[in-house]
């Protein structure tokens, strides 16, 4: 006998006015249903980091799709797939009235079938229509993950499903774990991960393009890609990052435009796009020269923070009157940007040439790392064996299943499977995956 607990969710709940993450919750946590009938998730220190506020209830269930129901016999009073937090499983519905949530971005889909990407529930930076080819009107769409990694939309109206999107490992008979996850960098993608565990690989991503996402970068945030991933700038030495340990928290001026040294003038960044989308765009854009973009922003008679002349043939300028600038550079781009600052002007140093000069000063001779890392190798395999001996030689299974293990397991986000001999001795406790 062999029970494979494979994908366990709970979908926590957020009350869409409470727009707070969950905390995460430490090996000391516990999930408990209460004789009042609140499924209770309390942490380390016996806080309460969640209720499901279900008075009355007095059954709570895991069905096989993966479902937790709690109800109180003739109702069900709550359901995690009815309350999605940042995660959709196969086969959960995500109908017209449910969001996805992660920090200040939402996805939802519209009565017509649009699914869009929102930030602040304002500035819709990434939407996709049905397929204009299918020409109904549809009465209550519906979004689903299929197993085999298609998202589908299906509605009364529409037989069969329309195909939204699909992972670019979908196949019928491939053994993966397929999640729609909404990630804090405000891009959804689909999740593969292999049944046996491991890695969670993206197969899908609304937003090709990172940088596109809005406010990534924070306020006055510059996004730009470096060989291997995405980094967060300021648009020059005017500006302070507000954590300079996380870039993605933004950067602010170091003198705000109410108390320059004399006028405030206007910082030109190259290769550069201030975003703006929906529904500030159709108010933000101009038909006005490259040099006009620039002035009109300094002493327009409208607000104005920066500025953007996209200098792609079609002569339009964005004048932010928002001071939340989000912005992308790139050499690919032909736009040029402007943001308004106090002089004088501290243009960023040329970055590529700054960081190649570092290392080279900081060059260590090869025979000294060959020595340092075979040192630290030896090093941790004497280690490792010590440990060994000293705590894993008399001791068979290595403790069975602990719920700590469990938690290390859910930190990593891959799914996990246990013998039911592992699950016997523990069967008051429940293991459950907390997408959150
Ligand atoms: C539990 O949550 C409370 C309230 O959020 C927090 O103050 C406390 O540090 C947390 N304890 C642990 C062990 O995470
Ligand atoms: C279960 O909950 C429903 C809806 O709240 C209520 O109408 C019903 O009376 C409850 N049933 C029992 C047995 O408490
Ligand atoms: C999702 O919707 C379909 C069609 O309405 C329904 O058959 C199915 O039971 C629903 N699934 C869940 C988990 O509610
Ligand atoms: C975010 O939304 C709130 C409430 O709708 C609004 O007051 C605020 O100005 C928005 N922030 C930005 C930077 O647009
Ligand atoms: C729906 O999406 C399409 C793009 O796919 C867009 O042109 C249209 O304006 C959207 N409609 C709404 C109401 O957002
Ligand atoms: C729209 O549907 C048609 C016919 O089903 C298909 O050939 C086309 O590729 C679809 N377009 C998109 C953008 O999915
Ligand atoms: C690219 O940026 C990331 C994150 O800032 C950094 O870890 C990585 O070393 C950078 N790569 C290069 C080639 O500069």
């Amino acid at each position: 006998m062999f029970l494979k607990i494979q994908f366990l969710f709970l979908t926590l709940f957020l009350a869409a006015t409470v727009a707070t993450a969950i905390d995460p919750v430490d090996s000391g946590g516990s999930l408990r249903f209460l004789s009042s009938g609140s499924l209770r998730l309390v942490n380390g220190s016996g806080a309460t980091v969640w209720d499901s506020g279900t008075a009355g209830a007095t059954s709570a269930a895991l069905e096989d799709s993966g479902n937790l129901v709690i109800s109180n016999g003739t109702s069900i009073l709550w359901s995690s797939f009815d309350n999605p937090t940042d995660t959709l499983v196969p086969t959960q519905n995500f109908s017209v009235r449910k969001v996805l949530t992660s920090e200040s971005y939402v996805f939802s889909l519209s009565g017509i079938g649009n699914l869009s990407l929102k930030w602040n529930n304002s500035i819709v930076y990434w939407t996709q229509g049905l397929n204009s080819s299918v020409n109904v009107n549809l009465e209550s769409p519906v979004l689903t993950l299929a197993s085999i990694g298609l998202l589908e939309l299906s509605d009364v109206n529409l037989s069969p499903p329309v195909l939204v999107a699909y992972s670019s490992d979908y196949d019928k008979n491939a053994n993966f774990f397929r999640v729609l996850k909404l990630d804090n960098d405000g891009n959804l993608r689909i999740y593969s991960t292999n049944q046996g565990g491991g890695t969670s690989t993206v197969r899908w991503a609304a937003v090709a393009d990172q940088c596109k996402v809005y406010a990534y970068c924070g306020n006055y945030g510059v996004c730009s890609y470096n060989d291997s991933s995405t980094v967060c700038g300021c648009p020059s030495e005017n500006f302070e990052m507000v954590d300079p340990n996380d870039g993605r928290k933004g950067c602010r001026r170091k003198v705000s435009l109410d108390s320059c040294q004399g006028s405030a003038t206007m910082l030109t960044l190259d290769h550069s796009v201030v975003l703006s989308y929906l529904p500030e765009a159709s108010s933000e854009t101009f038909f006005i020269g490259l040099s006009a973009c620039r002035t009109n922003c300094l002493s327009g008679s409208r607000a104005c923070f920066a500025s953007t002349s996209l200098s792609d043939g079609t002569g339009q300028c964005v004048l932010r009157s928002v001071d939340f600038v989000s912005g992308y550079q790139d050499p690919s781009l032909p736009s040029t940007s402007y943001f308004k600052v106090c002089p004088p002007l501290a243009p960023n140093p040329p970055s590529s040439s700054a960081e190649t000069v570092r290392e080279r000063g900081s060059k260590v001779p090869a025979w000294v790392v060959v020595v340092v890392v075979l040192g630290t190798l030896l090093g941790l395999v004497a280690l490792e064996g010590g440990l060994w001996m000293w705590c894993c030689r008399n001791n068979k299974r290595f403790g069975g299943l602990s719920a700590q293990y469990a938690l290390l397991e859910y930190a990593s986000g891959a799914p996990v499977q246990f013998s039911y001999k592992e699950l016997q001795p523990h069967s008051n406790l429940l293991v459950l995956y907390v997408y959150t």
